[in-house]
């Protein structure tokens, strides 16, 4: 099923939610390819490219939390980190061996974690920062570079991200 984005996902920063629309288009691009019309080398492709992309918006959100020193910053982490473990194994295992079973489970995977995880989860972070003003103290104790980006970010929209 193709994912669709809508307002109510908005977590209110501008960055963020720019990378949530990707994300879902990206998770939708893989959704479109099927056995008869794409090769091995396209879905290997989409993949790579999805995880990365997928990392680096956990890095992004993460430094998000840091600035408002959102409770459950560990947990949330930890849900990114189990996340990504999965993924990279079963990619790893989709590289070793092609098929297209193989593919079709992972990303029935990939389609349901984002959906489930960007409108539960990450709406959470938007309902905690609603409001509130960054504390940076997180920053302060690590001058995370991150972070910084984040905070960059927070008051402009922009297309699309590195
Ligand atoms: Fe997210
Ligand atoms: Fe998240």
């Amino acid at each position: 099923m193709i994912l669709k984005w809508s307002n109510e996902f908005s977590i209110g920063n501008n960055l963020i939610d720019s990378q949530h629309k990707k994300l879902f288009m990206l998770v939708n691009s893989l959704t479109r390819l099927n056995e008869k019309n794409s090769t091995a080398a396209d879905m290997t492709r989409t993949l790579d490219f999805i995880l990365k992309y997928a990392v680096r918006h956990f890095k992004d959100e993460e430094a998000l939390q840091a600035m408002y020193d959102y409770p459950d910053y560990n947990a949330h982490k930890k849900t990114h980190d189990d996340f990504t473990q999965t993924a990279i194994m079963l990619r790893d295992e989709h590289n070793k061996s092609f098929s297209y079973e193989k593919f079709k489970n992972l990303k029935n995977i990939l389609h349901d974690w984002v959906k489930q995880h960007v409108m539960v989860d990450d709406k959470k972070i938007g309902e905690f920062i609603k409001g509130r003003v960054p504390t940076f103290s997180k920053w302060l104790s690590t001058n995370s570079k991150d972070v910084f980006r984040s905070f960059l970010y927070t008051t402009k929209t922009i297309s699309s991200v590195p």
